[in-house]
């Protein structure tokens, strides 16, 4: 697992990484309370693609409605988790993955006080008639020597949620202001001493 941080951290060697921490510090205060519940864990799937850049816009001039994805990464006991990397892939509107370049991937590092924040896509859906996929957002967090997490995250009131297998509410974003700005706060087992 720590092997995913160092091949992470040597691709976004070198990049900076625009940090516009003070627009979003009014919008965290309206994350749910930290439970002290670890994230549930979901499937990979099958479009991740390692080593992506270091940014927190991920959007490439593609088409679609803007979404701010922010939030921080806690620790069992509550408490911020710096320097984690945050690795988020989606597929654009039209469900379509970008699994030759980056467009709609890319990693940070939390700050200080765990925060992160990309500006992505709304995604949309995928699939067919028999299996179709809720609109969703990929993500691998992992702080320093902490397990890696591998989920999903979910958007409330879309009328797919409840007929996809993988839809878990407890991976549900919170929205902050109106639809373009979604809340959601990580937490990552407390590393074990010893
Ligand atoms: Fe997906």
């Amino acid at each position: 697992m720590l092997k995913y941080r160092r091949t992470i951290l040597q691709a976004g060697a070198g990049l900076l990484v625009a940090a516009p921490w003070l627009t979003w510090r009014q919008a965290l205060a309206l994350t749910p309370a930290c439970s002290g519940e670890p994230t549930a864990r979901q499937i990979e799937g099958p479009y991740y693609t390692p080593q992506t850049p270091r940014r927190s816009t991920l959007i490439d001039g593609l088409p679609g409605d803007v979404l701010v994805l922010q939030g921080r990464v806690l620790n069992t006991a509550c408490q911020p988790v710096p320097n984690a990397i945050v690795d988020v892939w989606g597929c654009d509107s039209e469900g379509e993955y970008d699994n030759t370049g980056f467009k709609l991937r890319g990693h940070q590092l939390t700050d200080a006080q765990g925060r992160f924040r990309f500006e992505t896509l709304m995604p949309g859906s995928y699939g067919n008639s028999t299996f179709r996929r809720t609109p969703h957002l990929h993500v691998k967090v992992q702080g320093p020597g902490t397990p890696l997490l591998t989920t999903q995250l979910y958007f409330p009131d879309q009328v797919l949620n409840l007929r996809d297998s993988f839809f878990n509410p407890d991976l549900l974003v919170k929205w902050a202001h109106d639809k373009s700005q979604a809340l959601f706060d990580f937490v990552l087992p407390v590393q074990a001493k010893g």
